[in-house]
């Protein structure tokens, strides 16, 4: 639960930074910032009830914590459309795809709050595996074999669609190997930046099995990676 509450503070943090960043009103730096703090909402009675931060074998957290911001009235006073965006912030944060049709606005925070939490994912991820605590914290480590090899249908999938599902991920070296293609879905160029300047790409890369596919991988992630900056977008 602690987790859980550093986890929302981090993500506010850079949720207002970024914004900041990207030139976004002061106003909207704001509501950033909200969203942030609340994207994990639903976190905690999820835990509370299911003893799990798996959604798969609970509730769908980003779902449930909007249900719970519309049902104990969280965002009441905020300016409608303010309320709007955070509501599908929270909604959607942790969904696969973006949905194709949706308020302009709502988009731009949802990029926002889908950055923001893939950072601090990977620290906390990082973190847990140096400080040798994943022992402690099966939730957090989604059961993994943690001297697995990576699964060969992982990599395909990356290789073809730029994208890992959960459903291939079985090992420590498939979820760094997972967190390495997010690169691909990071959607601003900030967020991205601080991907790099944080050491968590590159630290991940270097924990990564010696494999003549997952070097393609990595490669091809890498130039994407140059191609963005040097472009500036
Ligand atoms: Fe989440």
């Amino acid at each position: 639960m602690e987790l859980k509450v550093v986890h929302s503070n981090r993500v506010a943090l850079d949720c207002r930074d970024i914004a900041t960043e990207l030139g976004w009103s002061s106003e909207d730096v704001f509501t950033a910032e909200a969203l942030g703090l609340l994207h994990d909402v639903g976190r905690y009675s999820q835990y509370a009830e299911f003893e799990t931060f798996v959604d798969h074998d609970s509730v769908n957290h980003g779902l449930h914590g909007y249900n719970i911001l519309i049902k104990h009235e969280v965002l009441k006073q905020a300016d409608p459309l303010d309320e709007a965006v955070i509501l599908d912030g929270v909604k959607l944060h942790n969904t696969r795809n973006l949905p194709s049709a949706m308020p302009v606005d709502n988009i731009r925070f949802l990029k926002l709050i889908r950055d923001a939490d893939k950072l601090d994912i990977i620290k906390v991820f990082r973190e847990t595996i140096q400080d040798g605590r994943h022992a402690d914290m099966p939730e957090i480590m989604l059961n993994i074999d943690l001297t697995g090899q990576p699964t060969r249908e992982l990599i395909k999938e990356i290789l073809e669609t730029g994208s890992g599902t959960y459903r291939h991920v079985h090992s420590l070296a498939d979820i760094n190997l997972l967190r390495v293609a997010w690169s691909y879905t990071i959607n601003y160029l900030p967020s991205l930046k601080r991907l790099i300047e944080r050491n968590h790409l590159n630290d991940t890369i270097q924990s990564l099995p010696d494999d003549e596919e997952i070097t393609l991988i990595v490669s091809r992630v890498k130039a994407y990676i140059e191609k963005r900056l040097a472009e500036g977008v």
